[in-house]
């Protein structure tokens, strides 16, 4: 009774004491974002920073930009070295790892798996085992929409078949897989998120998209915008669609970045480990993201149809309901304008 009533009276103070404890623990805990100078890893450093969060930025450099790791602490290593790894983690304090290492260009990927598994899989691996050595149990991981391969239907839930076609998306499935094992076995507790098309830059302009080469769509169409290059390719004209070129769900790198803090924060109050897409629900044509640039850019923007290019399915567009309802997932931005509003703004400085 005196209890109650003394928890009754008490009950701010207490929850004052909680909230400052969680701050507390969260100055001295770091999360490691492995891939953090490439262009989602990037993204995501600075969203997490302004959350408060310590980070820990972990990169080869191989595709990543140093002068991206403008948030939190960085450290240059290999996830192909076990000791660099170890190192990282007997050198901070690390609670969380985000794992956004991978090579991402699946025509590569055809050409030389090997390169694909040895990094996407053998390193995530490397990754995975020092984390069980370090007693380190929370991991979100970058997968792709990749994984499902042709869809057979449109939007694509997670519960969709997943056959990848290519060795990029067989890899990121293998680690799935793996993850799944690994949840049963050791309670690594993971949130998997599969990315549609990832699209846009940060909208202070502080980073952006840059990939060399560059394959992207909105990056090139930027490029011929900015004067850089003479034309645009449109891969392809005669899918069954409805102006004929492929549909993809673009969206944007800011909201993929939240989904990964609420992940984290699912995991933190314990949700089960599992599979989130990550898309805006909404498909666009190669045709109408040029289109789109135009407008926003104010430049004629010169595009040649030329064949298909192999392995590209005609429509991706995949239901995010999932993330929305358990992770309270809100992209803002919804609006394809939007998305290359932002990435123009940051491209037409470099
Ligand atoms: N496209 C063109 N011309 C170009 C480049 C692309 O017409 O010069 C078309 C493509 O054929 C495709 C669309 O634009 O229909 C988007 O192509 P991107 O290369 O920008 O993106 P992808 O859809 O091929 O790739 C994305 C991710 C990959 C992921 C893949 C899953 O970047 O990491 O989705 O299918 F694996």
């Amino acid at each position: 009774m005196i209890l109650r009533r003394f928890i009754k009276k008490y009950k701010n103070t207490i929850n004052q004491s909680k909230d400052k404890l969680k701050i507390i623990i969260k100055e001295f805990n770091m999360i490691l974002v492995v891939g953090g100078a490439g262009y989602i890893g990037s993204h995501l450093n600075k969203e997490i920073s302004k959350k408060g969060y310590k980070t820990v930025v972990f990169d080869n450099l191989s595709y990543g930009h140093e002068e991206f790791v403008k948030w939190g602490t960085f450290v240059q290593g290999d996830l192909g070295n076990i000791q660099d790894i170890r190192s990282v983690f007997e050198k901070y304090p690390i609670e969380a790892v985000m794992h956004f290492a991978a090579f991402t260009y699946v025509g590569e990927s055809v050409e030389d798996p090997q390169k694909y598994y040895l990094n996407n899989v053998k390193n995530t691996l490397n990754l995975l085992q020092v984390m069980l050595e370090k007693n380190v149990k929370q991991f979100i991981f970058s997968s792709t929409c990749a994984t499902y391969g042709n869809p057979v239907e449109i939007p694509i839930t997670e519960n969709h078949p997943q056959n990848p076609i290519n060795p990029y998306g067989r890899g990121k499935l293998m680690v799935e897989q793996f993850l799944n094992d690994y949840n049963k076995a050791y309670r690594l507790e993971y949130a998997s998120l599969r990315y549609f098309n990832a699209a846009g830059a940060d909208p202070d302009g502080e980073i952006g998209e840059s990939h060399n080469p560059e394959t992207h769509l909105i990056p090139l169409i930027l490029d011929v915008a900015a004067g850089k290059r003479d034309d645009v390719k449109i891969f392809g004209t005669d899918y069954n669609t409805p102006d004929g070129t492929c549909i993809r769900d673009y969206i944007h790198v800011t909201d993929l970045a939240d989904a990964h803090i609420l992940a984290l924060k699912y995991l933190e109050r314990g949700g089960k480990s599992d599979f989130f897409n990550l898309g805006n629900g909404n498909g666009f044509s190669v045709k109408e993201v040029i289109e789109t640039a135009r407008e926003i850019t104010c430049k004629n923007i010169k595009a040649v149809e030329t064949e298909r290019r192999p392995g590209d399915p005609p429509i991706l567009v995949g239901s995010s309901l999932k993330a929305r309802e358990v992770l309270k997932w809100k992209p803002k931005y919804d609006d394809l304008s939007k998305i290359i509003e932002t990435a123009w703004n940051w491209h037409k400085r470099l």
